[in-house]
């Protein structure tokens, strides 16, 4: 599949179009930003890890009878992904207290909940991405009724999925944000990525942080610890087809 013209660039990812108009091609960059842009860096390697740890997660869940819009791997940075019009939402699902939830509710990280929980944010990086429900979420015609149900029902199944996936590598998923699009059938698809940028990933023995935070915290062995939870990972999977 060609690489056509250069659609959009973000802060992780750069998208591009295909001689199909249903496909398109994601590269994933090394670049790292943090605090709605605030901060900004590089973690080197994180492209490569990022977009196969996300295939090899995708993959997972559509044996799992888990729609996504991943197609093919291409390359290590580079995966043909279905078009989809993304649903501006951040949907974001916890399975123990950490980050902003910990700050909004002053509690401390690592509660375990009794069952997890999902929230939505309004995916406006001028907004700052604010929180909203899914009433607002329908008032602002980001999503109908039916689509919250499909991402809501899905969201939980796929933290099921990675929950145990991740808990046979020795790592406890803390939470995890996703984005869903719409295929022009209008059906709903996991898309975006699946990654130590997008999920808290502790290891289960030590609590060690082996994802994002580090760079977002000054914690240092960034670049490690991507390596690490990729290693465990690819230990467990075998190396992607
Ligand atoms: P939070 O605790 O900061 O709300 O983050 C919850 C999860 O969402 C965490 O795993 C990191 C991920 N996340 C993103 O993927 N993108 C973002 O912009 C933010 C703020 C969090
Ligand atoms: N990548 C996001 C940003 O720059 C935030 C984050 O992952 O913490 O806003």
């Amino acid at each position: 599949m060609e690489k056509g013209s250069q659609l959009y660039e973000g802060k992780a990812k750069k998208v591009f179009a295909t001689g199909d108009p249903d496909l398109l091609i994601v590269s994933y960059k090394d670049d790292a930003t943090a605090f709605n842009g605030l901060k900004r860096g590089t973690i080197e390697g994180k492209g490569v890890v990022n977009n196969k740890m996300s295939n090899a997660l995708m993959r997972l869940l559509e044996k799992e009878g888990i729609p996504t819009h991943f197609v093919k791997e291409l390359n290590d940075r580079e995966t043909l992904v279905k078009k989809v019009r993304i649903v501006p939402l951040e949907v974001i699902v916890r399975n123990v207290s950490a980050g902003s939830f910990a700050k909004h509710y002053g509690v401390e990280e690592g509660i375990v909940f009794p069952r997890p929980t999902i929230e939505f944010s309004y995916k406006n990086d001028a907004l700052g991405d604010p929180l909203l429900n899914e009433y607002h979420a329908e008032a602002l015609k980001l999503a109908a009724p039916s689509e919250i149900a499909d991402i809501k029902r899905y969201a939980f199944r796929i933290n099921e999925v990675l929950k145990s996936f991740w808990d046979s590598c020795g790592v406890t998923l803390v939470d995890f944000k996703l984005e869903f699009g719409k295929l022009p059938d209008g059906r709903i698809v996991l898309a975006d990525e699946i990654s130590p940028d997008t999920s808290r990933l502790w290891d289960k023995e030590t609590g060690r942080k082996l994802d994002k935070d580090r760079f977002r915290r000054d914690l240092g062995g960034v670049e490690e610890a991507y390596r690490e939870i990729m290693a465990r990972l690819e230990r467990k999977l075998g190396v992607a087809e």
